[in-house]
């Protein structure tokens, strides 16, 4: 401001001196306030660049590859140890083992101190970005007193004064710790684990009928509050004409269904048969892929009629757009029903979204028809399978033979995706070939190779 008055007044005196030509007419620029730190501006500058450079994906994926190599390595030593006790004779073949194996843990050692080092190095880097980030903060909160002109001001407040070394700190954390977690539509909040297997049991068929679903109708009619139902595909392990029903869950175990089956049609595979393991019952109801149809049918076991309605254009089906483990796809899994406290969903794929999982809101009603719809990231084949929690739609991978993960979850809420949900799920056997949540008590049904399973859901 000063320097302006300064500046306007040279300007009026020589304006003012005009008439006869001036000798000479000078005017001297007093800067009344403090000199403009370029210097420093320029190394704070360069100081944010290198914590840019510093912080880069290289660490993650270095990190991730020696984890990677490390699994491989524990896996190869424990198949050799166990050639090793197989073979171990005293003589040369154990003495030849016992040098292979040497090596290996050798090896081992070796990821293991390069994992300590980057660990290391990591915390070492957080520190030192955030010692970094709290300096240049002051500097940028010094510069800020030039701005008399209040221009720069606007922008800093909305992004550098805002930024807080704590949020540097979680964003290097980010593959390991959930950000943001999805909120749903429950008051019960966020689902974070969920507990071993609860219940098991090989129901009416022991050993038969590999495809399947079970679980329990989350609005019961009155009266069936504590039923149960099965679904087995009895047709080459792809289709089914009836739906079975248990009064309890010992009804279950001992394989006592009162009223028998429910057909659906006498003959198999037909109209209206259910094809795919993936179906719910919901209000009396059962939801399930119809045959050789992309379409959700409803089969009402009261009146035994089946209303329709069809899936978008370009939706995969007859084992098209199925889930999948790691070298194998469960044939006719093109579409999964799921239930949740809001009522019933269904994921499937279409050739216009590449394969990826598309998921929608079934609306009840005569017919039923197509809800709202969204748009996953994530491939269908990446999966194994999908339920619905609170409005909250997870998906499953399989990681061991006895383990399954709950990797991804996408709040309908909010819209948000997360590849990072890391809940395991300990199996009885190594396929799950459905999976339903059941709000009614908050239990995970799980058909696994001709088994059912359950599993409590844990929220906070
Ligand atoms: C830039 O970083 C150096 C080294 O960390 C530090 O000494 C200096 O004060 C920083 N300068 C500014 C302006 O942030
Ligand atoms: C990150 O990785 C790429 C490719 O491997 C490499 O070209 C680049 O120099 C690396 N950057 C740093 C900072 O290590
Ligand atoms: C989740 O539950 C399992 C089984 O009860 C338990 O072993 C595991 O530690 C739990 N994980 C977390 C993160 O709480
Ligand atoms: C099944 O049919 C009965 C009788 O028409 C009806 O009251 C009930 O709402 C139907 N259920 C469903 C889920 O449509």
């Amino acid at each position: 401001m000063k320097l302006q008055v300064v500046l306007s007044l040279c300007a009026v005196l020589t304006l003012g001196l005009q008439a006869p030509p001036p000798e000479q007419c000078w005017c001297e620029l007093i800067n009344v306030g403090d000199e403009f730190p370029h210097d420093k501006l320029s190394t704070a500058d360069g100081n944010a660049s290198d914590c840019n450079r510093n912080i880069t994906p290289n660490k993650t994926v270095e990190l991730e590859s020696l984890l990677l190599g490390l699994e491989r390595r524990i896996a190869q030593l424990h198949q050799d140890v166990s050639v090793l006790e197989r073979e171990d004779d005293g003589e040369l073949y154990g003495v030849l083992s016992l040098y292979v194996i040497e090596n290996e843990v050798a090896e081992i050692w070796q990821l293991m101190d390069r994992l300590n080092s980057i660990t290391e190095g990591d915390q070492r880097l957080t520190a030192d970005t955030t010692k970094r980030l709290r300096a240049l903060r002051a500097v940028m909160e010094e510069m800020e007193t030039f701005d008399t002109m209040q221009v720069v001001r606007g922008q800093l407040s909305s992004n550098l004064l805002k930024m807080d070394p704590g949020n540097y700190k979680k964003g290097l954390k980010a593959t390991t710790a959930p950000t943001q977690p999805p909120q749903g539509t429950c008051a019960h909040g966020q689902l974070v684990n969920i507990t071993g297997p609860r219940v098991f049991t090989q129901g009416e068929y022991p050993g038969s009928y590999s495809y399947g679903a079970w679980g329990r109708d989350p609005e019961p009619e009155p009266g069936k509050e504590s039923w149960y139902w099965l679904v087995v595909m009895t047709s080459t392990n792809k289709y089914s004409n009836y739906i079975r029903l248990y009064s309890s869950l010992s009804a279950l175990f001992v394989g006592k269904s009162v009223p028998g089956n429910v057909a659906i049609h006498s003959s198999n595979p037909t109209t209206n048969t259910i094809q795919g393991p993936n179906n719910v019952l919901y209000r009396g109801a059962l939801y399930y892929n119809c045959y050789n149809q992309p379409e959700v049918c409803r089969f009402n076991l009261t009146t035994k009629t089946v209303t329709n309605f069809k899936l978008p254009e370009g939706t995969r089906y007859n084992s098209k757009g199925n889930f999948c483990q790691l070298d194998e796809c469960y044939p006719y899994t093109d579409l999964d029903l799921a239930t949740d406290e809001s009522g019933v969903w269904v994921t499937y794929t279409t050739s216009q979204d590449f394969g990826n999982l598309v998921l929608s809101k079934v609306e009840e009603g005569e017919p039923p028809r197509l809800g709202q719809t969204w748009h996953t990231s994530v491939h269908k084949r990446a999966i194994s399978n999908t339920f619905m929690a609170c409005g909250v739609l997870y998906a499953t991978r399989f990681k061991t033979k006895g383990i399954e993960e709950i990797f991804y979850a996408l709040d309908t809420v909010t819209g948000k995706e997360r590849f990072n949900v890391g809940i395991l799920m300990k199996k009885m056997a190594p396929n799950i070939q459905a999976l339903n949540y059941s709000p009614v008590d908050q239990m995970l049904h799980a058909y696994s190779d001709s088994n059912m399973v359950s599993y409590k859901a844990l929220f906070a």
